[in-house]
């Protein structure tokens, strides 16, 4: 139905990839996805190397299809890529930074090598430094934030700068079958989904943060590098929850200065031994948190506009992939076979 690089280079149905989203896209989600027809990610990031085998084997229980475990190249610790190695994986992910040097182990165990880039220039250094997949970010997606350019923008300029051949994702803004079909007109070979995904029967996103993202607008998301305690400096996109108001109201003072500054809200107790959780902490919002899940980030990017239910994750693939058939398919194409009959045939 669908035949893109993506589709055939992971030899897949659809062109379709859930996001890596630190401690809300397990295995529960990345299996359900890659069972429906598209690429399953399992974020990895904080947890340690038995969690990652658990993680994975839990997804293996669920799908026999090609699933992708996604690396934050700031927290990669000696042996996380080694221990992936063996594991039955297709893809590993890297984002924020240069993973250059795992670029030939992880395709010589016979892995694709996946680099998330925010800008042009960084979608070149990944293409020579040997990546099989470059993914264009642009700056409404939601999480950390790695540049400054629209996807409308940053994926054709990419697609030039690549050259025709090379395997393109484009993430950032993509919710439904017009965004996949969006992405695959300006260049990209698939589209990555994150927001939507959080929403899904699937997440380990908390209830609380799932309806928010349902009843939250674009307007509400805001890119900030505010929720920097255990990740200074990287910009990220979140809704605006109370905790952002009440900096705001303060002046958006700076680091170390603002309301409430390290006071306590809760703890994750996830595997391993738990940790205490602070005010401006990065921590994602969970079903591992206990506390005041509202003091920490809600990340969401601007397509929370078009996510208004929580759906089981296979349903969400198919209706993306439906929805993506019909504006090709009909839409798109009627626009074409009106004009051929219209002034400029004649
Ligand atoms: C809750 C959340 C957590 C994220 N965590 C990660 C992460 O751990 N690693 C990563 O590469 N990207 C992460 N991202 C960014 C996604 O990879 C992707 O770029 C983004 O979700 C795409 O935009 P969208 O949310 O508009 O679909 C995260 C995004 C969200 C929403």
């Amino acid at each position: 139905m669908f035949k893109t690089r993506i589709t055939e280079l992971f030899n897949i149905e659809y062109p379709i990839v859930s996001a890596g989203m630190g401690g809300v896209a397990l295995a529960e989600l990345a299996g359900a996805v890659s069972e429906a027809g598209g690429l399953g990610t399992i974020a990895l990031a904080g947890l340690h190397p038995e969690a990652i085998q658990a993680e994975i084997a839990a997804a293996r229980r669920i799908t026999k299809k090609p699933l992708a475990v996604n690396l934050l190249v700031p927290f990669l610790r000696p042996g996380i890529v080694e221990t992936l190695l063996n594991e039955p994986i297709q893809a590993i992910t890297f984002f924020w930074g240069d993973p250059a040097e795992h670029i030939p182990p992880v395709k010589k165990a016979g892995m694709k090598v996946i680099w998330q880039c925010g800008s042009v220039a960084e979608a070149v250094t990944a293409k020579d430094a040997g990546a099989d997949v470059i993914m264009v970010q642009g700056v409404e997606a939601g999480g950390h934030v790695r540049g400054t350019t629209t996807t409308l923008a940053l994926v054709p300029a990419a697609r030039d700068a690549l050259g025709p051949n090379v395997p393109l994702l484009s993430s950032g803004g993509f919710a439904d079958g017009r965004g996949l079909a969006a992405a695959l007109a300006l260049g990209a070979d698939g589209a990555v989904f994150g927001t939507r995904f959080l929403a899904s029967r699937e997440s380990a996103a908390h209830a609380i943060y799932k309806q928010r993202v349902i009843d939250a607008e674009a307007e509400e998301t805001i890119h900030t590098e505010l929720f920097d305690i255990g990740w200074p400096h990287a910009p990220h996109r979140v809704i605006r929850t109370k905790l952002v108001e009440e900096w705001e109201r303060a002046g958006r003072p700076q680091s170390g200065q603002r309301p409430g500054e390290g006071e306590a809200i809760g703890s994750y107790k996830g595997t391993g031994p738990e940790v205490p959780l602070v005010k401006y902490s990065v921590m994602t919002p969970t079903d591992y948190i206990e506390g005041d899940v509202e003091q920490l980030p809600f990340y969401a990017g601007m397509s929370v506009n078009l996510v208004n239910d929580v759906m089981p994750a296979a349903g969400i693939v198919q209706q993306i992939a439906r929805e993506a058939r019909e504006v090709i398919s009909a839409r798109l194409a009627s626009i074409i076979n009106n004009t051929e009959h219209g002034p400029q045939s004649e």
